[in-house]
């Protein structure tokens, strides 16, 4: 079947799963393999060994790549893994431009442990991509950056810093996590390299650990996967099934979060003990214009800033619908305080020299009843 013609939603469904094999399941089976049969010694099978790939693993990676309008995605057992795969085409001497508003993860790997493979780190804001010809060096080699912001849901235009990029020859990274690829593809803005925590929206029930990158440039793809197959974080057989299980809802669940995102920005704005409220879907928000350009929908995170730390606290602590945890992207509600979580590698200064104070929290508004997830709110906040 020709599955370029389809949608987004039909081909996060039909992609690489037509029924095949002696029983055609409509669901492709897990292949709990490590090793698969060669016909002779003439001809090298496509899959061979479950390290190197495995047709579970096959799968989710066509259906990933034609959703980020990609040719080339290589699957990862964690997000990290998937970042460290991009940081290996940096060698010693080279240096990497990291936006300064990134994830905890991303900037623990680049403060902590490139240096030690003599790769030099420096931030840039990518909120103005011409301050990057500032900030490039003769050695600048490559450029990291995503949208929106964790925690504090800045949004950058993606198309102007790739066209600042460029003009320095960089390599350009892109975290898409926040957003999916069902609201931004950012490879058609002339982005590098699309990278994914799959353990967020494109899995989707938090219940998997995963990592994706996705190109369009075959030299890159090669080396992603080759690096891959060399350093073996690959995801298993199973965790491969559920996260095609996970992304054949993409669609709709984003579209149910970014509803349920804008009910609960909206009631929070409005509240007395909120500050600020941070949602790319509210007019008032600094970046909603950007936003509007380059995203089909605001996605499912908001970050509010309490009128104290305790008041922060108290909602953390006592809501009942959104759970206190870490992470984000699944379909229930979840409810994180970034200094001890996403961003605890970071000191106090750092954090708020970032715009993270003490009395944020990051939600990450499920697919629940926006109705009971602003009652929760409510009696939350007294
Ligand atoms: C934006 C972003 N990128 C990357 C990661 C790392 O992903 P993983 O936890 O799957 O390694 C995370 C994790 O929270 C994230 O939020």
């Amino acid at each position: 079947m020709d599955y370029s013609c389809l949608k987004f939603a039909t081909r996060a469904l039909r992609v690489g799963q037509d029924p095949e094999g002696r029983f055609k399941p409509v669901i492709p089976p897990i292949f709990q393999s490590t090793t698969f049969a060669w016909e002779d010694l003439d001809h090298i099978p496509g899959v061979d060994y479950t390290r190197c790939q495995n047709p579970n693993r096959l799968i989710l990676e066509q259906v990933i790549a034609t959703l980020e309008n990609g040719k080339h995605c290589t699957l990862f057992s964690s997000g990290m893994a998937a970042i460290a795969a991009c940081f290996s085409l940096l060698q010693q001497g080279d240096h990497l431009l990291m936006a300064g508003d990134i994830y905890g993860g991303t900037f623990r790997l680049g403060e902590q442990w490139l240096p030690r493979s003599g790769v030099s780190v420096s931030e840039f804001c990518a909120h103005n991509p011409l301050t990057i010809a500032d900030e490039v060096r003769p050695s600048t080699r490559m450029i990291i950056f995503e949208t929106p912001t964790n925690p504090n849901l800045r949004v950058s235009d993606i198309a102007a810093v790739v066209t600042e990029a460029k003009r320095h020859g960089l390599i350009v990274v892109f975290d898409n996590t926040f957003a999916s690829p069902a609201l931004q593809n950012p490879l058609d803005l002339g982005v590098d390299i699309v990278l994914h925590s799959t353990t967020k929206y494109i899995s989707g029930h938090s219940d998997v650990i995963g990592g994706a990158t996705i190109t369009n440039d075959s030299e890159l793809g090669t080396w992603l996967f080759e690096y891959n197959k060399a350093f073996g974080a690959t995801p298993s057989p199973f965790d491969c099934w559920l996260s095609l299980r996970g992304v054949k809802t993409l669609a709709c669940r984003m579209d149910q979060h970014s509803r349920n995102a804008q009910a609960v920005a909206e009631y929070l704005q409005g509240h007395p003990k909120v500050k600020s409220v941070h949602y790319p879907g509210l007019p008032s928000h600094p970046d909603h214009e950007t936003a509007k350009k380059q995203m089909r929908g605001f996605g499912g995170m908001v970050a509010v800033d309490f009128d104290s730390v305790e008041t922060a606290r108290q909602v953390a602590e006592s809501t009942r619908v959104f759970l206190l945890a870490e992470s984000l992207g699944g379909v229930e509600s979840l409810v994180a305080y970034p200094p001890l979580m996403s961003h605890a590698t970071m000191s106090e200064e750092q954090r708020l020299s970032k715009g993270i104070p003490p009395s944020m929290l990051r939600l990450s508004v499920g697919i629940e009843d926006p109705v009971d997830l602003i009652e929760d709110l409510r009696r939350a906040l007294g």
